[in-house]
């Protein structure tokens, strides 16, 4: 492989959308930001340098940092961030991945529009499992406040209310014709007949699961999370946040007499509001050089697809099962077939007691919202976790004593009663695996404020999505349906709406890891947590020591 040197510099730049003007936190000037495209194996230098009043850290999300857990990024746990007028350098090798990933700012809400597509290709010479496509697309989906984003959590944070929704979601940046004044920021996918294209369709979202679906094409899945999957035709995607799904678009034989409009919007079962609006893309075959093969006419009529209703989790969990790894002799699929160590994690919603002398607007107006794993909500530390773990002094900074197990086990997905102890208890936790431990994770929703789904996310692993079912996880009965032989591998998973998913991967990857809910909504409530990988005996099993210019807390 090669090395590639990027420059970020972190500046605000003036945006408009929706018809009014905002400033906004952005790399190199672009929004979204500029795209990363590397071969599988190459080295990547990325120099960020913060010229704005936040402090910023960001995340390469869905690499896997093998032995440069330096270089992953999540704010409070990898490093302390990026202060004003510093620098630091993100240093990292890509090795056996190669697809559709991106990048983003891992600190509050500044992924809301710092972002952008990283492209793996694979080696020279090496070909996809797959026809080759006439030409490759990033499609990366967003959303836009007119507010600023950090005001709309730190409001929420503040009155412990949910936070005020987006105004809009985005195509590369684009909300679309179906947004008032926002007809000439529509992204235009320009294609000819006959040809594949090779869709790279993102999830940046902040908060929202989307559908997404093409007029009258349908699209064949052939990777999700830069790892190849067996190829399958569907209509409609779904693409939580922090996924990434490789789909092959086959364009029309001929000029067809119509414009296909493309459409996104949100998968939504919980509770309180959300941004119920569409973004729209279109794909326009372009007028033929030789103007008389043109079948098209002036005014083409604009077809529209369809979409699933807002709640269609049985639509869902269909489409989640679908998903299986190619599992050949080239990419083979490294299950791990035994476990060592077994983890029965609840994730949801839960309230914190509003402080004494404060009037909360959290549920029933007198609590605030907050999120859990097995109950512990997850308070950021002041130092970051990697550091005080690679020199030996997490005291005080965190402890591992998370739990492997609900403290107290309840009907999971039972209806929300009062008898229900919703409040959940605050801390730091970690829990540590020595080098090469074979994890199952069995992530079980939890209904404690009505049923939602959430976009699990693990750094510094792929994970294989061995199980998944409605309601409570039955340890006696459910295993024997794993599929241990082709499961998809993934970065994020849906942990569906009232159900359970089983996870398994293997610690083979040495330093702290965060794991997390990718609605940042969610996560700033608190649900997410830590693993610890030990050092295995090797030297190359070993997380080499802190680059020099490691930003200081
Ligand atoms: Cu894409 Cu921890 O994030």
């Amino acid at each position: 492989g090669v090395t590639r040197h990027y420059k970020f510099d972190i500046k605000l730049k003036n945006v408009t959308r929706l018809c009014q003007t905002k400033s906004i936190v952005a790399v190199n000037g672009k929004f979204p930001g500029p795209r990363i495209i590397a071969r599988e194996g190459d080295r990547i230098l990325v120099k960020v340098v913060n010229h704005v009043q936040n402090n910023i850290s960001l995340h390469w999300h869905g690499i896997r940092q093998l032995q440069s857990g330096w270089a992953d990024g999540p704010s409070y746990i990898t490093q302390c961030p990026i202060q004003t007028n510093q620098s630091y350098v993100y240093n990292f090798t890509i090795t056996g991945q190669r697809g559709t990933l991106f990048w983003h700012a891992h600190i509050s809400w500044l992924r809301a529009t710092v972002y952008g597509p990283l492209i793996i290709l694979p080696k020279h010479n090496a070909s996809y499992p797959f026809p080759k496509p006439h030409k490759e697309v990033p499609i990366i989906f967003g959303e836009w406040w007119k507010a600023d984003p950090e005001a709309v959590i730190r409001q929420a944070l503040q009155t412990g209310a949910g936070p005020n929704v987006s105004e809009a979601y985005t195509i590369n940046g684009l909300p679309g014709p179906l947004y008032n004044c926002s007809k000439k920021d529509t992204f235009r996918l320009k294609v000819k007949p006959g040809k594949t294209y090779l869709l790279r369709l993102i999830n940046a979202a902040v908060n929202d699961e989307l559908f997404f679906s093409i007029a009258n094409h349908s699209l064949t899945v052939v990777e999700a999370d830069a790892l190849y999957v067996k190829p399958f035709k569907t209509d409609i995607l779904l693409i939580t946040p922090g996924q990434t799904t490789n789909v092959l678009l086959r364009t029309k034989p001929s000029y067809p007499n119509a414009t296909f409009l493309m459409l996104a919007r949100p998968y939504f079962t919980g509770m309180g509001t959300f941004d119920n609006s569409t973004v729209a893309g279109i794909l326009e075959y372009k007028n033929p050089s030789n103007p008389s093969a043109s079948t098209s006419p002036k005014n083409p009529p604009l077809l529209k697809p369809t979409l699933p209703q807002i709640n269609a989790t049985s639509f869902v969990a269909n489409f989640s099962a679908k998903f299986r790894s190619l599992a050949n002799s080239k990419f083979p699929a490294n299950v791990p077939k035994t476990v060592r160590k077994r983890f029965f994690f609840t994730v949801g919603l839960g309230t914190n007691p509003c402080p004494k002398n404060q009037t909360c607007q959290g549920p029933n107006n007198s609590s605030k919202f907050a999120a859990s794993i097995n109950n512990i909500s997850f308070i950021l530390p002041t130092t970051a976790l990697l550091q005080s773990h690679f020199f030996g002094k997490s005291n005080g900074v965190f402890t591992t004593d998370f739990p492997t197990n609900p403290l107290q086990p309840f009907n999971y997905t039972g209806t929300p009663s009062n008898n229900t102890n919703i409040n959940v208890s605050n801390g730091t936790k970690a829990v540590v695996l020595k080098f090469n431990t074979s994890v199952e994770v069995v992530l079980q929703g939890t209904g404690i404020l009505g049923a939602e789904s959430h976009p699990l996310h693990l750094h510094g692993f792929n994970f294989f999505v061995v199980g998944q079912g409605f309601g409570n996880f039955n340890p006696n009965k459910d295993p024997a349906s794993f599929n241990l032989v082709d499961p998809v591998e993934r970065n994020t998973i849906g942990v569906p709406s009232g159900g359970w998913v089983a996870i398994r991967f293997l610690a083979d990857n040495p330093g702290v890891w965060l794991m997390h809910c990718h609605f940042d909504v969610h996560l700033s409530w608190g649900l997410r947590m830590a693993w610890v990988v030990q050092d295995g005996k090797l030297p190359n099993q070993k997380l080499p020591p802190p680059p020099s210019d490691l930003p200081k807390c």
